[in-house]
């Protein structure tokens, strides 16, 4: 039977009792994260979300029938002491903040008896995830966890504080919304009241904070929940937390000065790591050139090299053909690398594949300065030197070449400079890399919709000398718009918004909506705009991803309490489910097996 804990009242957490509180009496409570029976003797180690503390329990301070009561403690059982605190008498533990401390106990209560778990709580355990995340309740004692969600909260409270303390409002917008075209898949809710209608739930809260600036709020913040049906990957989840904001009478300059800041004094005052301001911007066009990605990682070097002009008229027909289609011929050094075997080379040519690649030409620089290529056949020796020397080759390095279209040599390259840095264990985990991507091109073209889409959202601002571009070649127009990216992962992004109706309605034009679709989607914020409304910009930060790099963890999921799995199940609660026809039957909704719909 569990004991009660009234008349006690805990005065502590484990790791906050210290040495300056030896010979005082504290009522600890927590788990028993394990305990040793030594006959006449048993130590426990208590374990809360603080950290752990040792408690030691003897009939001569316990009495008998709380001795016995100790005897019977096993992991996760929840109990309640009361004790005094002591310099520990064994050997000091060392891994512990309370390592040199322990509370030996004059009273112990056993709140809540437990089974025993499947897996042990405990740092960096190796349980299956599908294991952890069944019980989640369980996994989310381990400490590892407990710090990530303890960090997280520390950022939240330090972004409210910092926003808050540069005059932005915390305003909260609606959950239940319209379906939009633009962006990812929507997740729908059906209508009760209104059968055969649905909410949409956001995917960022993008159209309300701009009206929220068409009604003078001028600065606007808030922690966002985010709903998004999209394929998950280690960075991904369907449901995430946006910092969402947004500025008014402010361009590109104001938005970045105040975010430099917050990232500074975030990292400063969480981590403890300085972040030099400002901090470098690159264009999206030099980030695909020199790093064959809109999210560089500048943890190292290896930047890809142009050599479409040194081979453009060489014999090599892979070279010379790509460059005739309108394409180019890149390469990257991988520094010393000269001698890896044959099988890893292969390893990387099948990797480059993947990405797209039709094949990865390679040539060694070996430590005599003789040449070992998969082409030189192909070339003259001077035209093999002048690539050499393009390449800054030197003895012991290994060249890598990709010729197609730009946007698959960017993303072969970029993907392979990331391949080797992992390889050559060039990434420092210790080490925060900001950089500010700039300019990203406004329109993408969509082979599969046969049209431009917007690469940011429809409502980015143009850059305005690209104005006449939109006409004549709408690939070319650059986009007042920005993303924020640390360590290869895009932090953020945003974007100065269009604030003018004529130009978001040829903005709708140039996307192929016509004047009619275009107010059906978008006519609250269209029609707000012809109310007077301020130039205008923001810009939205992933805070999963934020809080994944500044603990370290691997996976967004690693600082989400209760995450989902790749297929958006939840292993715990088991959703999504189905409902009662009685349900579905309010909602005016029947089902259609997917082999019926085929019929
Ligand atoms: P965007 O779509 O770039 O911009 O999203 C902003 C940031 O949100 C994070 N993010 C995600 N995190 C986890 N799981 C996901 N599925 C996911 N999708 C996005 C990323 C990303 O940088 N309204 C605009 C912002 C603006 O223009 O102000 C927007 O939503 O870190
Ligand atoms: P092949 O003539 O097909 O034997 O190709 C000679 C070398 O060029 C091989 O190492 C191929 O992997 C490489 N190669 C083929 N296509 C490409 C390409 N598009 N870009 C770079 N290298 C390629």
């Amino acid at each position: 039977m569990a004991e009660s804990m009234v008349g006690l009242r805990r005065t502590c957490r484990c790791a906050e009792v210290t040495k300056d509180m030896i010979g005082r009496e504290v009522t600890l409570m927590g788990w028993v994260q394990k305990s040793r029976n030594k006959g006449r003797i048993v130590f426990v180690d208590l374990r809360d979300r603080s950290g752990i503390m040792q408690l030691i329990f003897e009939t001569t301070d316990v009495g008998e029938e709380g001795f016995e009561k100790a005897g019977r403690l096993r992991s996760e059982f929840v109990i309640a002491v009361v004790g005094r605190v002591e310099k520990r008498s064994g050997a000091v533990n060392e891994n512990l903040a309370t390592g040199e401390l322990e509370v030996r106990a004059t009273e112990l209560r056993i709140l809540s008896e437990a089974q025993t778990p499947p897996f042990p709580v405990e740092e960096n355990s190796k349980t299956k995830d599908e294991v952890r995340l069944k019980y989640r309740y369980l996994d989310l004692r381990r400490p590892d966890l407990q710090r990530n969600l303890m960090l997280r909260s520390q950022i939240a409270a330090y972004t409210r504080r910092f926003f808050t303390e540069e005059g932005f409002l915390e305003v909260e917008t609606p959950i239940l919304n319209k379906s939009t075209p633009e962006g990812a898949r929507d997740y729908l809710v059906p209508s009760r009241v209104h059968p055969g209608s649905f909410y949409a739930l956001p995917q960022s809260p993008q159209i309300f904070k701009q009206l929220l600036m068409c009604s003078g709020y001028d600065r606007y913040i808030q922690i966002a929940r985010c709903f998004r049906d999209e394929d998950l990957r280690a960075d991904r989840q369907p449901e995430f937390t946006q910092i969402d904001m947004e500025l008014s009478f402010v361009d590109v300059e104001e938005v970045i000065d105040v975010n430099e800041r917050f990232l500074a004094g975030l990292f400063k005052e969480v981590l403890d790591v300085e972040v030099p301001l400002p901090i470098p911007r690159i264009t999206w066009q030099e980030a695909m050139d020199r790093f064959g990605s809109d999210k560089p990682d500048l943890r190292f070097g290896m930047e890809l090299v142009d050599v479409t002009e040194v081979v453009r008229d060489c014999d090599f027909a892979v070279f010379s053909g790509a460059i005739e289609g309108g394409g180019s011929v890149r390469g990257i050094n991988a520094k010393g690398q000269g001698a890896m075997p044959r099988k890893k080379i292969d390893k990387l040519v099948s990797f480059a594949k993947d990405f797209g690649a039709k094949g990865l030409a390679y040539l060694s620089i070996q430590e005599d300065g003789s040449l070992k290529s998969s082409f030189g056949k192909f070339m003259k020796e001077e035209e093999m030197a002048a690539l050499v020397q393009a390449m800054d080759g030197e003895a012991g390095d290994l060249l890598l070449f990709a010729a197609d279209k730009n946007p698959v040599v960017w993303d072969v390259l970029g993907n392979l400079r990331l391949e080797l840095a992992r390889q050559m264990e060039l990434l420092n985990g210790q080490e925060y890399r900001f950089v500010w991507v700039t300019e990203f091109p406004l329109l993408e073209w969509s082979e599969e919709e046969n049209r431009y889409t917007a690469m940011h959202h429809p409502f980015t601002m143009l850059m305005e000398e690209d104005y006449p571009l939109l006409d004549t070649d709408p690939g070319k127009v650059r986009a007042k718009a920005y993303d924020i990216i640390l360590n290869g992962t895009e932090l953020g992004g945003g974007s100065v918004r269009i604030f003018q109706s004529e130009v978001q309605e040829k903005m709708f034009e140039v996307l192929g909506f016509t004047k009619e679709a275009a107010y059906e989607q978008f006519g609250f914020l269209l029609n707000a705009f012809k109310y007077g409304v301020p130039p205008h910009a923001g810009l939205a930060y992933g805070l999963d991803r934020l809080v994944m790099l500044m603990t370290g963890a691997e996976s967004i999921r690693e600082v989400i309490a209760f995450p989902k799995m790749k297929d958006a199940s939840c292993l715990m609660s088991e959703a999504p489910n189905t409902v009662s026809e009685a349900q579905l039957e309010e909602l005016g909704i029947a089902l259609v097996s997917k082999d019926e719909e085929r019929e």
